[in-house]
């Protein structure tokens, strides 16, 4: 993609008049799992097995956003954004998962969300972006039912504590990652590649999110929505194989979360894969995911290339990528995408909702300059999918912020500290902070928005 700011400027100036910005960032990725007697999670354990991670990193301690938050709030701040998306981490505010809290979590969350609150940032808040307590991934995890009533509990106290001060807020980031990446293809904690463990997950995450939404709902409390990650599935070519395969991707990657959070049901083509495993009784739970929300969010990053392969033994596809440009990730650039998902969940699912894009962002390797970090591709990939969200709202949908991932580099997960997302850079042996050419290009279109 070529650099071009004027780009970045136009799609954002097409955007900003009542659409709020921000960055997001994520418990585990960036405040260091060491620092506060916070519990283990299962992110912690994995990172202790052989391979699983690029350079056998771990989230112990990240970006230390645990202790420095107040200049990373700074930062966001002086950026001109008018959000911040964060989670709790739930090892840190119950290091055995339940029962006993954690003095030092609640403390850190009550300054780290003051702190927004100080600054003009609206605190959108997630309750559950991945750090699973290990002692109830030693239980079975998402493969259990206890753990959607654990974390119904897990949400009843957060929001005894900070409800009243948080803007927004969604119980659970990206299920689909939460289950089918996490315990069909392996790639993330606990590494499961099991079809029953998926098919269990799959409705536990689900039921998990009707059931924190419920708590909220019953004391009070309003703003509430969902997180789901989209990626635009492409047929290898346009055989009615490759359709078919495409279609199953889809149903698996996106319909299952948004049929069963808008419409009470699950996708009957992926339904009659996992149906031996399938919790009895499941139907019955459809009616508690079924829950009104106030807001639905998307992350979206990319898309997927999809063939069928008889080789797979249970859905029959397999994802590739194509000969798009493509980010450190190897993710292909593809903001019609992004288009495709908004469109369709305001056609489809959810016509009157405000809906917010809650995760946009690529991974850049790192470039300097004079000094700077350059990272004008990013600035690139922004104004495409900002053009995008033009389209989109142009066309009816009711889009009501942008967040931009990430605010800093951070642990990405299975790649570890090797993928750069952030807008400003992190030097991760002295925790120093670099804003990048990006962090100052939404600087000057937010401050030149205030003028
Ligand atoms: C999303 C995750 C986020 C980050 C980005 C790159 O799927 O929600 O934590 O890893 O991808």
């Amino acid at each position: 993609m070529s650099y071009n700011k004027a780009d970045f400027d136009n799609a954002f100036a097409s955007l900003k008049d009542d659409m709020l910005f921000g960055v997001a960032t994520s418990s585990y990725q960036i405040e260091g799992s060491a620092f506060g007697n916070c519990g283990p999670s299962h992110w912690d354990d994995f990172a202790k097995i052989e391979g699983a991670i690029t350079g056998g990193h771990d989230g112990s301690v990240a970006c230390d956003h645990y202790h420095l938050y107040e200049s990373d709030l700074d930062l966001i701040a002086d950026a001109g954004f008018d959000a911040y998306r964060f989670s709790f981490s739930w090892p840190r505010l119950l290091p055995e998962a339940h029962n006993q809290i954690n003095p030092d979590g609640l403390s850190f969350y009550d300054r780290l969300i003051d702190g927004m609150l100080a600054r003009g940032l609206s605190p959108f808040a997630t309750l559950y972006h991945w750090d699973l307590p290990s002692r109830l991934a030693d239980k079975q995890g998402w493969r259990h039912r206890d753990t959607a009533h654990y974390f119904a509990d897990y949400t009843d106290i957060i929001m005894r504590h900070f409800g009243d001060r948080l803007t927004t807020i969604a119980p659970i980031n990206e299920p689909w990652c939460v289950s089918w990446l996490s315990h069909y293809w392996g790639h993330h904690a606990p590494g499961l590649r099991d079809l029953d463990a998926t098919a269990k997950a799959m409705h536990y995450v689900q039921l998990a999110h009707g059931l924190s939404i419920q708590v909220m709902r019953e004391s009070g409390h309003n703003n509430l929505g969902c997180v789901l990650n989209k990626e635009y599935a492409v047929p290898v070519d346009d055989s009615a194989e490759a359709m078919a395969a495409a279609d199953l991707f889809d149903a698996t990657y996106s319909r299952w979360f948004e049929d069963s959070i808008f419409k009470g049901q699950y996708p009957s083509s992926v339904l009659s894969v996992f149906e031996p495993f399938m919790p009895r009784g499941f139907e019955e739970d459809l009616k508690l995911i079924q829950q009104p929300l106030d807001w639905a969010g998307v992350n979206y990053y990319t898309r997927s290339v999809v063939s069928p392969d008889p080789t797979e033994p249970h859905f029959g596809f397999s994802c590739g990528r194509g000969d798009l440009p493509k980010t450190d990730m190897g993710w292909e650039i593809e903001p019609e995408g992004l288009r495709f998902f908004l469109d369709r969940l305001h056609k489809e699912y959810c016509p009157d909702l405000p809906i917010y894009i809650t995760e946009n962002g690529m991974a850049h390797a790192e470039a300097w300059q004079d000094g700077i970090c350059h990272d004008e591709a990013r600035i690139s990939y922004f104004a495409a999918h900002l053009e995008a969200v033009s389209q989109a709202r142009d066309a009816g949908a009711n889009i009501k912020g942008y967040f931009a991932w990430s605010l800093l580099d951070n642990f990405e997960w299975a790649f570890g500290y090797d993928k750069r997302f952030g807008l400003v850079y992190v030097d991760y042996e002295t925790q120093q902070r670099h804003p990048k050419a990006s962090y100052y290009a939404w600087q000057d279109a937010l401050k030149a928005q205030r003028r």
